[in-house]
């Protein structure tokens, strides 16, 4: 054997002409973070984070979960069809649609007790999209109050999403406290005439707010972060409807009992019609499911329809919206806004969705998670990564801007 391959200093120099030594991180979020490729990876940490009844009410879908699979699964039933040598030196992510420019065709779906991943809840949530320039809407079930979400991100583009509760009023109240507040326009959910079975929440017993039993004891105990952060901090409420949450004095509500006493069952398209008439901001409806619904939402002047199943947390066997997006484009023709909301996890879904006509996606799980992993930072590089592979994506199929994701650039398989 030669003598100079024993020796270790001559090791050592081969050794670093191929590796560089990382510096130590001492930053455990950092850390964490650098481990997250994926919305998959900040859901396995989430997962390994989070109590499992509130890993399980954000991540479950109803019944079966059939929907909440096909929402993501169906974006890997289209295939790209790459331009290549386009000169991709400089891509522009930008859209116009809905009365503003969105950096990015991305919006942050509206989530219900946001508190429940970490303290700061929708803060955060506003705090970050306030970064990267997004739009956030936050839902009537918030776990922070339309003022304190303004208040945390004044630069904010922000939405509110609107459950008609029966207190007609009530609504009117919540709408204009949201435009004294700035925010610029309203998602108005029309997916929830009644709750969907989430079986998972059925199967642990999972309420909103939780009620206390041996299993969520164990449960926070397992899980040491989250129950620090949550015992150290201020109760979680539904801050917009404290008002009605109270009815019940001090003792905890179930989601479903919460939510069934005040969804109204008798929503209508005549209520689409007095929401309309109060507010003359953007309004987009959110949980349109079929092609002539769509059409008639156009034609109740409306701005724009989320194609949306709720995440798959209502109707199981609803048709995912990446699905929709091709037929509904098609009946309603252009410069009536499309979002594509559901199932959204790569830069490239996003690409697919524009390719078939949508203007927009969004994001609901993919945040919670986020926030579940690494709390506001989380977000942060969930939205960086996402808009990453929007560009590569871009870069990849030769698009240098969204109007030239057209069509002819996706196919399904
Ligand atoms: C935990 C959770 C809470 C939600 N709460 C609401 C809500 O309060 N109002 C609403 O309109 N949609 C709500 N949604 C649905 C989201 O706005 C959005 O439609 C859905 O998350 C999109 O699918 P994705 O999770 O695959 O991105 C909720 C979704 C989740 C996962």
């Amino acid at each position: 054997m030669d003598a100079r391959r024993l020796d270790p200093r001559a090791m050592l120099e081969t050794f670093r002409s191929v590796v560089r030594f990382q510096e130590i991180e001492t930053d455990p979020v950092t850390r964490r973070l650098r481990r997250c490729a994926t919305v998959e990876d900040l859901r396995r940490v989430a997962r390994r984070r989070l109590p499992r009844g509130v890993f399980d009410y954000i991540d479950g879908g109803a019944e079966d979960e059939r929907t909440l699979d096909r929402n993501s699964s169906d974006f890997s039933s289209l295939r790209f069809r790459p331009r290549v040598l386009r000169d991709v030196s400089s891509i522009e992510t930008s859209v116009d649609a809905l009365g503003r420019t969105h950096p990015l065709p991305l919006m942050l779906a509206p989530t219900g007790f946001t508190r429940i991943t970490t303290s700061p809840g929708e803060l955060a949530v506003a705090r970050a999209a306030e970064r990267a320039g997004l739009s956030y809407s936050l839902s009537t079930m918030a776990t922070r109050s339309i003022e304190e979400v303004a208040a945390a991100a004044p630069a904010g583009d922000h939405w509110f999403q609107v459950y008609t509760w029966k207190d007609r009023g009530l609504v009117e109240e919540m709408v204009s406290r949201a435009r004294e507040a700035g925010y610029r326009g309203l998602w108005l959910t029309v997916d929830t005439a009644v709750l969907g079975r989430r079986e998972r929440d059925v199967r642990r017993g999972y309420t909103i707010p939780p009620k206390v039993g041996p299993g969520t004891i164990v449960d926070g105990v397992l899980h040491p972060a989250w129950t620090l952060d949550f015992i150290t901090n201020p109760p979680i409420v539904f801050a917009n409807v404290v008002g009605l949450n109270d009815e019940d004095g001090s003792d905890p509500v179930s989601l479903a009992e919460h939510m069934m006493r005040q969804f109204d069952q008798a929503l209508s398209w005549s209520d689409v019609d007095w929401l309309r008439g109060i507010w003359d901001g953007p309004l987009v409806l959110k949980g349109i499911q079929r092609v002539d619904d769509a059409v008639r939402a156009r034609d109740a002047g409306v701005d724009g329809v989320a194609l949306s199943n709720h995440g798959g947390r209502q109707l199981d066997d609803a048709p995912s919206p990446v699905s929709l997006i091709e037929p509904v484009r098609e009946a309603v023709g252009d410069g009536f806004t499309i979002v594509c909301d559901g199932g959204v996890r790569r830069g490239s879904d996003i690409v697919k969705a524009l390719a078939l006509g949508a203007d927009l996606c969004s994001i609901g799980r993919p945040y919670l998670y986020a926030m579940g992993a690494a709390g506001e930072r989380g977000v942060d590089h969930l939205l960086g990564f996402l808009q990453e592979g929007l560009e590569r994506t871009m870069a990849l199929t030769g698009s240098r801007r969204l109007d030239e994701i057209d069509r002819d650039l996706v196919e399904w398989v």
